[in-house]
């Protein structure tokens, strides 16, 4: 297996926290200061969870119930990972994925009412060792969350999907979910309050992510990956 020597950093939140625009600030930022970035996102991000990813978000696995969805969340992350992100990890590049394994644990685990260990189990075997090095918790409250969503949504002509159609009352659920995972393992994660102005937001995340890259090999100035 080849040594990995990039850097792996996911991002978490509810709906509408703001984290694909953090995640394209940020790859800019790195991407200006030599580095070389890939932007990837879950569910998806490879050929094969990217056909998995239709069948899940447009609720047509929803009828064979969460199970089902926690065992096709994990085979399109398993794919993902095999096809795209460890080989740009062994290559030395900066990965920024949107969601992760956390979104599994919070939106299968604890909304999903889905056994704590099998969620763990399904995980282990999606991820095969590739664990954040760093993953960033946007947090927001529910409602401001929904509300940011709902405008996306309508600004881009489409109604919500199977996730974001669900109750505010789990909607704050997951948002305490993702706040316990980061009080569980604060050694990888980092809560940012993302109530803020996008430019407090991002300049937080570059200190977060910047403290890590000593060991990372830089690449030449303005070497890009495009992401799916
Ligand atoms: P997406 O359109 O990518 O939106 P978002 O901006 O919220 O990331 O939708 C992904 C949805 O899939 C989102 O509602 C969370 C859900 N999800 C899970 O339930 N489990 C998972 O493991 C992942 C990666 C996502």
């Amino acid at each position: 297996m080849p040594k990995q020597t990039g850097l792996f950093v996911s991002f978490e939140g509810g709906e509408g926290a703001g984290k694909s625009t953090q995640i394209r600030r940020l790859a800019a930022a790195l991407m200006a200061k030599g580095h070389a970035v890939l932007i990837t996102r879950e569910p998806g991000g490879s050929s094969g969870a990217e056909a998995v990813r239709h069948v899940l978000l447009n609720g047509a696995a929803e009828q064979y119930g969460t199970r089902m969805e926690a065992l096709l969340f994990a085979a399109a992350r398993s794919d993902h990972v095999e096809q795209v992100i460890r080989p740009a990890l062994s290559r030395g590049t900066i990965v920024l994925c949107d969601r992760f394994m956390d979104s599994s644990r919070v939106y299968q685990g604890v909304t999903g009412n889905l056994q704590y260990e099998f969620v763990e189990a399904l995980q282990r075997i999606a991820v095969n060792g590739v664990v954040p090095d760093r993953t960033i918790i946007l947090d927001i409250p529910a409602e401001i969350g929904l509300e940011r969503a709902k405008t996306r949504g309508a600004a881009a002509n489409a109604g919500p999907d199977r996730y974001e159609k669900e109750e505010l009352e789990t909607h704050e659920k997951r948002r305490q979910g993702f706040l316990d995972i980061a009080i569980r393992e604060p050694e990888r994660c980092r809560v940012v309050d993302a109530t803020r102005s996008e430019e407090q937001i991002a300049s937080d995340v570059l200190k977060l992510v910047e403290g890590l890259l000593m060991p990372v090999r830089k690449a030449k100035a303005g070497a890009g990956e495009a992401g799916p």
